[in-house]
């Protein structure tokens, strides 16, 4: 199993960064202090896909703020598959109506915890297998 380590301690607050892993893009996004809370407000039955899709979590995890980040304390980091999950095009980050990522192939809108909120994509985008090195790299795979 590859895993790669990438530091992020250039990525300030607002800033994302995307890397390849096992041929995929991955979006590492240290978001806002806003985009945590918008994530958190959101109810559960508001989702399309209530399942965390978080690897580092058991499969029925559900898609709280909290199991899409599940790093305690770092909660502002997100890091997610940039795959979409209907046909797989990549989604542009900070676009559409939840001010998360918008895949403009058909029109599915991610929020900032990159559920799926609108559009034909069946699932949240997976956030891979990774954990926290110190405190600026993080190891993915
Ligand atoms: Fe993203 Fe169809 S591939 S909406």
């Amino acid at each position: 199993v590859s895993s790669i380590e990438v530091d992020v301690s250039a990525l300030t607050p607002g800033m994302s960064l995307t890397v390849k892993w096992r041929g995929k893009p991955i979006f590492i996004r240290n978001r806002t202090p806003k985009e945590v809370e918008e994530a958190k407000a959101v109810q559960l039955s508001e989702l399309k896909d209530p399942i965390a899709r978080n690897a580092n979590l058991p499969s029925d995890a559900q898609a709280t703020d909290a199991d899409r980040t599940a790093v305690k304390e770092k909660e502002n980091w997100l890091v997610m598959v940039g795959v979409c999950t209907h046909l797989g095009c990549i989604p542009l980050g900070q676009q559409g109506d939840f001010g998360g990522w918008f895949c403009p192939c058909h029109g599915s809108h991610y929020d900032t915890a990159g559920r799926i909120r609108k559009g034909p994509a069946p699932e949240n985008l997976p956030v891979p297998p990774l954990s926290f090195i110190s405190d600026t790299v993080i190891k993915i795979g």
